[in-house]
């Protein structure tokens, strides 16, 4: 059952308007609180969980908490981290993770989410997968209906070898939702490289795609793909912030 719990942020002062980067502190704020000393965290990746790992730093150095080990899902979190001083393993000796914090780039009402704009999807996946709970952290605009309603990609990484090939397919696949599928370039027009040595496929899609589930095992069996950034029944708990508050949402 989904419980949602709406926390006033200022019940009695005037409304305060955030902007989209001060909800995003609000969000991972609320997300350290469920952090505890002698934990195993999955640190995520972007600009909402960069707050989130800032926040850890933080508590560490200010003695309010002690024997953190993070697990970060990219190499930017990871130097942030080591910038950070938080002690940093890996999921081969730590295969059971605690608490894992990450944004999104959309959630929907059954707390399915798209990941990956930040190109981060497979470590986070892995990390993620290997959690206990992992509590997701967005501000409010990242909520839809359905995913792909917002209108950005969902994005599949690919090997290199002969990516249009596999765009082609995953193009195919998604046609009757009238679906696009896109090479993701870095800012010099080259191909987007991902931290494992892949590229991103990136899949506009025009309509629901309907079952998630069905959906997302079609595009694994094309040969080519590596994973895919529908993150379908992992998170447990999402923390929105939004200009009216904070609203928790647990599965
Ligand atoms: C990276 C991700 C990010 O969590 C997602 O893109 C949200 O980013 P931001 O917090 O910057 O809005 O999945 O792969």
């Amino acid at each position: 059952s989904m419980k949602a719990l709406s926390l006033s942020l200022s019940p009695t002062s005037p409304p305060v308007f955030l902007t989209q980067d001060e909800l995003k502190k609000v969000a991972a704020y609320k997300a350290v609180e469920f952090v505890e000393s002698g934990m195993v965290l999955g640190l995520g990746t972007g600009s909402t969980a960069k707050h989130a790992v800032d926040r850890i730093g933080e508590l560490l150095c200010q003695g309010k908490l002690n024997n953190i080990i993070g697990i970060p899902t990219s190499k930017k979190t990871q130097e942030q981290a080591i910038s950070l001083g938080i002690p940093l393993s890996d999921l081969d000796t730590h295969p059971t993770i605690d608490l894992a914090i990450d944004g999104a780039d959309e959630v929907d009402p059954q707390l399915n989410l798209v990941k990956g704009r930040g190109g981060s999807l497979l470590r986070e996946k892995m990390v993620e997968g290997a959690c206990k709970k992992f509590v997701c952290i967005v501000d409010e605009s990242k909520l839809v209906k359905y995913l792909g309603g917002s209108g950005l990609a969902l994005p599949i990484e690919v090997v290199p070898f002969c990516w249009k090939f596999t765009a082609d397919k995953l193009g195919n696949l998604f046609r009757d939702s009238g679906c696009v599928a896109r090479l993701r370039n870095d800012c010099k027009g080259d191909p987007f490289v991902t931290d494992n040595g892949n590229y991103i496929v990136d899949l506009f899609l025009k309509k629901d795609i309907g079952d998630l589930q069905v959906a997302g095992d079609a595009i694994l069996r094309i040969a080519g793909v590596v994973e895919h950034g529908m993150f379908l029944d992992m998170a447990t708990t999402v923390i929105v912030a939004g200009e009216l508050g904070i609203t928790i949402k647990n599965k």
